[in-house]
């Protein structure tokens, strides 16, 4: 990763295959296997806001997007999972950070909801905005792996913080 150009690019219905893989990558540690099918429906859907970030000729690295709720005026970050090689070097990161860019650049919405597990948390909770945790639920994705729901509020200058974050990565192009 630290060699070479990353993009990131919108989901096409041609990476369903990889995204599943990455799916695969992480479970069960991160993911339970029941909630394969809801994936490939959710991929199925054709998510208008879902990204994909890929290194020529190694395929798909990560994927992860945000999903608009406009009746209830907040977003949802979404299936975001990055190939286990690939992790802790800001590929989730930069994923969410343009997911909330969408946001502020094109809505109103300045709430995020993510519905994750206690060992991703901290993940979210270093984007960079204040965070809070609404609920946690023993067992709810599958035995053993716990819910951790979190509200990301998005700041007045949320603007300028993701884009001062996203220059710490000059490898991503997007
Ligand atoms: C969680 C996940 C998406 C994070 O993506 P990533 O590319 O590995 O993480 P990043 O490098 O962008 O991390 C950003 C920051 O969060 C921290 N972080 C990442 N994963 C973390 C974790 N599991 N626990 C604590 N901190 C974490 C990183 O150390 C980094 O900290 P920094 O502020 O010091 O730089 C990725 O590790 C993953 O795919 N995990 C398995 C699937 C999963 O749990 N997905 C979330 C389901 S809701």
């Amino acid at each position: 990763l630290t060699t070479g150009i990353v993009r990131v690019r919108s989901f096409r219905p041609s990476d369903r295959d990889a995204c599943l893989a990455l799916f695969d990558a992480n479970a069960p540690q991160y993911f339970g296997h029941n909630e394969r099918q809801e994936f490939a429906a959710f991929l199925d859907g054709l998510p208008p806001t879902f990204l994909v970030a890929e290194r020529d000729l190694s395929g798909l690295l990560a994927c992860g997007g945000i999903e608009i709720y406009p009746d209830r005026g907040e977003a949802e970050f979404r299936w975001v999972m990055v190939a286990p090689s690939a992790q802790k070097r800001g590929l989730g990161r930069v994923l969410m950070l343009l997911g909330a860019r969408h946001l502020v650049e094109r809505t109103a919405i300045r709430s995020i909801l993510a519905y994750t597990t206690p060992q991703s948390a901290a993940f979210f909770g270093r984007l960079g905005f204040p965070t809070e945790i609404v609920r946690d639920e023993l067992d709810y994705w599958t035995e053993g792996l716990d819910l951790r729901l979190l509200k990301i509020q998005l700041p007045r200058d949320a603007r300028d913080v993701i884009a001062e974050q996203l220059e710490r990565y000059p490898h991503l192009r997007v």
